[in-house]
């Protein structure tokens, strides 16, 4: 196959095996696998450069200072942002919608104001969202979707007709329906009223290409572990105009210009928002996850996905009692489903038996469940390693299960 992508080598996870068997890795919604490259990236880093950034003028300082601006214009690469500056460090994906949900709240929501959010947002988005607008005297009004999972635009036009929407944050990719959400639409309408538009891109960055100026968005966020970068690190990319109107969130060092005791004056962004020393390892550790991706290729990659999205989805609709949760014409390659008379839990405890990780639960997203009426769900999602001949292993097992479980 001309477009396949044949990348297992690279993740020394992947030779493990689980209570006797292979490992099939289906989670990669929730955290993706290390390669190789990533991990010597950041142990070469601590073994050989390590110093602080920014602070010293020492040689070791001034390297790590240099490999860290670095990946800040990788990211404005990947990103195809206007200038670096637009490129805020955070430590995910949880980080960055708190920092907006904070700044943005306290600089432009006033009382009666009114923040539109998806129904099927991630706790990471409603709970913040939550707290500001209770903060703010502001009101949290949600996008409707249909059965299938799609975003329904003419009530998010009606929505946005009050007059008082100030914000519209959704994710580009759903993390329980797989939907990807039409993001310049929404842009465009949200601009039209005057609102900003907020991305949650935790479930796109790894999986398709993105360009902030192509799409318009004010604002957008995604997490260093869902790109097969290392934990606690992650990415907000903010317009520089939108970026320089909003306060600091955290307060501290780096983030500061001039202080006395009696006043401190904040440096401009990125860096007015990162406070304290930066986890400068995985900084460089997400560097080496973006030349990762780009060494396949975003594109590569979304057709790969793609194929073993369509692949499992055929499969998984000859089961009978198993019903797919979101047939969303546009989908990233996550699936998640529910079996007639049988509790997700004990699907996702029998494959663990047989070496194959799938999520299982609420996905951090109650919401979402509530719209389903089901209170838990099953869901495979993949990534750049994953293969049809596991997929086929994975029906095989599952088959097998729900002949006992039923
Ligand atoms: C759509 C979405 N938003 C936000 C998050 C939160 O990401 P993190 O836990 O890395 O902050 C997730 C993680 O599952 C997600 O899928």
């Amino acid at each position: 196959m001309e477009d396949k992508v044949e990348v297992r080598g690279d993740f020394p996870i992947l030779e493990k095996k689980i209570n006797g068997y292979p490992l099939i890795y289906f989670d990669s919604a929730a955290t993706t696998q290390k390669p190789f490259s990533v991990v010597e990236a950041m142990t070469r880093f601590y073994l050989e450069d390590y110093g602080t950034v920014h602070r010293a003028v020492y040689s070791l300082a001034a390297k790590s200072t240099q490999k860290h601006s670095a990946v800040r214009e990788k990211v404005r690469k990947f990103l195809n942002a206007k200038t670096s500056d637009e490129i805020v460090f955070t430590r995910g994906t949880t980080d960055g919608m708190n920092l907006l949900a904070s700044t943005i709240g306290s600089a432009f929501i006033n009382e009666g104001d009114e923040v539109l959010l998806a129904q099927t947002e991630h706790h990471a988005s409603v709970v913040p969202w939550q707290r500001a607008a209770e903060i703010r005297g502001a009101k949290i009004k949600i996008i409707p979707i249909n059965e299938q999972g799609e975003l329904l635009i003419d009530a998010l036009k009606e929505l946005l007709a009050s007059g008082r929407v100030k914000v519209v944050s959704l994710a580009h990719i759903t993390n329980s329906t797989g939907t990807v959400y039409p993001i310049q639409d929404v842009v465009r309408l949200a601009h039209e009223v005057g609102a900003y538009v907020i991305v949650d891109a935790a479930q796109s960055a790894a999986h398709l290409s993105i360009d902030v100026q192509k799409l318009d968005v004010d604002f957008l966020i995604f997490s260093g572990h869902k790109i097969y970068g290392p934990t606690g690190i992650g990415i907000l990319y903010g317009k520089r105009e939108l970026l320089e109107k909003l306060p600091p969130y955290q307060m501290g060092g780096d983030m500061i210009e001039t202080v006395s005791f009696e006043k401190t004056t904040f440096q401009k962004p990125p860096l007015r928002f990162e406070a304290g020393t930066p986890p400068i390892a995985e900084i460089i550790g997400l560097g080496a996850a973006i030349d990762y991706l780009e060494n396949i290729g975003m594109d590569k990659i979304a057709r790969w996905e793609e194929m073993l999205l369509s692949y499992a989805t055929e499969k998984l609709k000859t089961i009978s009692g198993l019903k797919i949760i979101g047939s969303a014409q546009k989908k990233g390659a996550i699936i998640s489903f529910v079996v007639q008379g049988v509790h997700p839990l004990d699907i996702g405890t029998m494959l663990d038996c047989k070496g194959i990780a799938i999520r299982t639960g609420h996905l951090c997203t109650q919401v979402t469940l509530s719209f389903y009426q089901v209170p838990s769900f099953c869901r495979i999602s993949f990534g750049v390693y994953n293969t049809p001949e596991e997929i086929d292993q994975f029906v095989c097992h599952l088959q097998d299960i729900l002949k006992l479980l039923k």
